[in-house]
């Protein structure tokens, strides 16, 4: 007889960044991986004292107040999140400016220029700077001899949108921005991390409309129309 399977996760003690783990959408992310017994570190420019989920209170979370689009702030929240955890195994770049949040123009043609600059700068760049020091980390523990052989579910998680597939005709930064991450960005970094590391992964997600406690609040503002019309992509 066969000895026994192990149908779990097996993400024990995998040290785990979640940028934008503060948000609707990143406090969900955060507790399931808090629950499969990950240590869990935050970068967000949200205050966590400012956050009321009880949920997230554990000596295994650490939030650190952080701009993505700062590489500084990046690397010094890595270091500390490093030196509290141990390399960082598994990163979720999840922070952005969500379509939500972002002013809507009828059309393209008047759209702010300085509007589209901005969501690039968090949304593309931020998520570009997040990428690049998850993958310093790992290229640095892969190369130490004493972390290397404990080196295990490498892999790196790019939050893309609907959007970025089928557009946002009121918005196409948002969309234009989430192409870039969870195409171009992906796949180049799907080349790139496998020969920094062999067992490294890198993948994207690209939900339709979640279900958050903003979506129901919207649903209700906007009217039946605003859930069907929103959900139409997906
Ligand atoms: N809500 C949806 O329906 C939906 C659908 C598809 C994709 N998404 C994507 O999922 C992610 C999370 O969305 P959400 O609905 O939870 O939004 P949210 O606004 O609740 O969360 C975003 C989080 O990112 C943080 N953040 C913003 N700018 C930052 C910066 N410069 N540096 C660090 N942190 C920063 C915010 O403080 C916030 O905590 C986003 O990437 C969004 O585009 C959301």
């Amino acid at each position: 007889m066969a000895s026994s399977f192990d149908l779990g996760l097996g993400l024990e003690g995998t040290h785990i960044v979640v940028t934008g783990g503060l948000g609707l959408i990143g406090r969900v992310v955060s507790h399931a991986f808090l629950s499969a017994g990950c240590n869990v570190s935050i970068l967000d420019t949200a205050d966590s004292q400012t956050i009321d989920a009880p949920e997230l209170q554990s000596p295994t979370l650490v939030a650190y107040k952080t701009n993505i689009t700062d590489p500084s702030q990046i690397h010094q929240a890595f270091s500390d999140a490093e030196a509290r955890f141990g390399p960082v195994q598994t990163c979720v770049a999840l922070a952005s400016l969500d379509l939500s949040v972002l002013p809507q123009s009828e059309s393209l043609a008047d759209m702010d220029p300085e509007a589209w600059k901005r969501v690039f700068d968090v949304n593309v760049h931020g998520t570009f700077v997040t990428c690049q020091r998850w993958l310093q980390g790992i290229r640095k523990a892969a190369t130490n001899p004493a972390v290397a052989p404990e080196l295990r579910n490498v892999s790196l998680i790019i939050m893309g949108s609907e959007a970025g597939r089928f557009g946002v005709r009121t918005m196409a930064a948002y969309a234009a921005g989430k192409s870039a991450v969870q195409e171009g960005l992906m796949r180049s970094l799907a080349q790139d991390a496998p020969r920094l590391f062999a067992r490294a992964r890198v993948n994207a997600v690209a939900p339709g409309a979640v279900d958050t406690a903003r979506f129901k609040e919207e649903c209700e503002r906007y009217g039946e129309g605003f859930q069907w019309r929103e959900c139409e992509a997906t």
